[in-house]
């Protein structure tokens, strides 16, 4: 399987994140209309992506903005393809993309309860610098990279 950059349309990452949906913690969609999400994405967000033929088996979804940070706003992994290294793959393709464009660092928010998402970032050198955001439903991570 190979990682592509930016190729997903917004009806494919629906149906991913749609798949993937209840796995986040909490749900997804209890925090973000997924049709309209999906199209935000697409438009605004830096993706990395792994398709197995035309479906989307695994997403990572950035925001550049301005300054020396990133946000990272999506990470999921289809339920059949997850523990396989996929998300962790996924995650260091956008560490080189940000290597590239001489970036600082790396932000995200993950839910409390998510460990599998929390252990998945932990070893790839993210540490925590909120423990209370999004009303105490999530913390926050970093990771530097210079
Ligand atoms: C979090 C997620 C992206 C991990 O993707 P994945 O492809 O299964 O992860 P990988 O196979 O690359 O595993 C990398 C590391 O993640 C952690 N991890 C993955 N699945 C785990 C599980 N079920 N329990 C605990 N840790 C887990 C481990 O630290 C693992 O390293 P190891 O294999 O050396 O133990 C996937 O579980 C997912 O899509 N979850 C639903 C969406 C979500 O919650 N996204 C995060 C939003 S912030």
């Amino acid at each position: 399987m190979n990682i592509q950059i930016n190729t997903s349309n917004s009806e494919q990452i629906l149906e991913h994140l749609t798949k993937c949906d209840l796995l986040f913690v909490p749900a997804l969609s209890e925090r973000t209309d997924l049709q309209e999400y999906s199209i935000r994405l697409e438009m605004r967000a830096t993706r990395i992506e792994i398709f197995e033929k035309t479906k989307l088996v695994g997403l990572v979804a950035a925001y550049f903005n301005q300054g020396e940070d990133v946000f990272i706003t999506n990470v999921s992994v289809l339920p059949n393809f997850q523990g396989k290294g996929v998300g962790r793959k996924l995650m260091q393709r956008l560490f080189a993309e940000c290597n590239s464009r001489h970036l600082k660092s790396i932000v995200l928010r993950v839910g409390k309860e998510n460990r599998p998402a929390i252990s998945l970032y932990r070893g790839l050198g993210f540490e925590v610098n909120s423990r209370e955001v999004n009303l105490g439903e999530e913390i926050e991570m970093q990771k530097d990279l210079i």
